[in-house]
């Protein structure tokens, strides 16, 4: 009983003297008992996964699913970070984050890897694919694997690819339905040389710019013009500084997933292949909702009815694919004739 006094007087006094003194009781807590749930903690690995678009399309749900398959199938002892909009890094740094292992994984636009692997000038080039099922053969086929190998070097690891959707321009002055209404006109770019050829043939310059830099540059109208998903479009609200939208589906914008090399191969044989599976069925899963997502993003731009939205006839279509025809030629030198050979193979079959 005596003791029980002692002991209730010693934590009393010492609850006085934090509250009187001001002491942060927090230091003066002791480390928990050792606990199985302790060394559970230990063997956690965390992936931080960093990406530049919203959550809401398709890259970031995407993202989203894949940690939650990860995260089910290893009963969390693998947990998958996601920081998107480019919370973390933006898309001119992610690539060195993650050769540093300051992230384990990034989605960047295969455009972003062109100017260290000229191999993927390929998927840039103007009218490469007219159907889905053509931008899967090339990702899912020979071309993809020539393009994943292409990456051996360089400390990134490419695990596959992910799907977004059809470019479309977009413009504050005018509708641009023809090759000569881009003349004069400036707009902003990604990292890829075929992109730069492409604007170039159509008469107009470019600024390289980071995706979360394009709003702002569009509204104090240093670039009048840029190209981009529909979905990246909406999301990043570039309708409230965009009159013009014209649906011309002249490039694919996909993205290519990457991991730290070193960080991979210290991962055990049992959790490479959970995530491999997971990344297998997040891929599945984004080839269809991209498009239903990009569809429904375009329906909001609508309803908008802040920018106006144009349709290419056929004729125009021809137009633009005639103009822009030169990019090829000067592309191959960088690709080599074979994975040339190899688009053209998947467009005729
Ligand atoms: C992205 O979808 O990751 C961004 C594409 C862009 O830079 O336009």
């Amino acid at each position: 009983m005596r003791t029980f006094a002692l002991i209730a007087l010693f934590i009393f006094s010492g609850v006085l003297a934090a509250f009187v003194f001001g002491f942060d009781l927090k230091d003066t807590v002791q480390p928990l008992e050792y606990d199985d749930e302790q060394e559970g903690l230990e063997d956690q690995v965390v992936i931080k996964f960093s990406h530049v678009t919203s959550e809401h399309t398709p890259k970031g749900l995407a993202a989203r699913k894949f940690a939650e398959l990860v995260e089910a199938r290893t009963n969390g002892t693998i947990s998958v970070e996601i920081y998107a909009n480019g919370s973390l890094y933006n898309d001119q740094d992610e690539q060195q984050a993650l050769k540093e292992n300051r992230v384990q994984m990034i989605a960047p636009a295969t455009s972003k890897l062109t100017s260290q692997f000229p191999k993927f000038q390929i998927l840039d080039l103007p009218y490469a694919f007219s159907s889905y099922k053509e931008v899967r053969k090339a990702y899912e086929g020979s071309i993809g694997r020539t393009l994943l190998a292409e990456l051996h070097t360089s400390e990134m690891k490419g695990m596959g690819f992910w799907y977004n959707g059809f470019k479309q321009m977009t413009s504050r002055t005018k509708a641009l339905l023809h090759p000569a209404d881009f003349e004069q006109m400036h707009f902003r770019r990604m990292p890829s040389p075929v992109i730069e050829r492409q604007f170039q043939a159509l008469d107009a310059s470019t600024s390289l710019l980071p995706f979360n830099k394009t709003y702002q540059n569009l509204n104090v109208e240093f670039i009048q013009g840029q190209e981009n998903t529909t979905s990246n479009i909406y999301t990043k609200k570039m309708y409230e500084t965009q009159d013009h939208l014209t649906v011309s589906n002249h490039g694919y914008l996909g993205y290519i997933v990457l991991t730290n090399e070193t960080f991979w191969k210290n991962l055990s044989p049992e959790q490479q292949k959970i995530i491999e599976s997971s990344l297998a069925d997040t891929t599945d899963w984004i080839r269809r909702h991209s498009i239903e997502t990009n569809d429904a993003h375009l329906r909001e731009l609508k309803r908008t009815e802040s920018i106006s939205i144009h349709y290419l006839d056929k004729e125009q279509q021809e137009i633009w694919r005639h103009a822009l025809e030169p990019v090829y030629i000067e592309t191959e030198k960088f690709t080599g004739r074979e994975l040339i050979q190899e688009l053209n193979q998947i467009k005729d079959q």
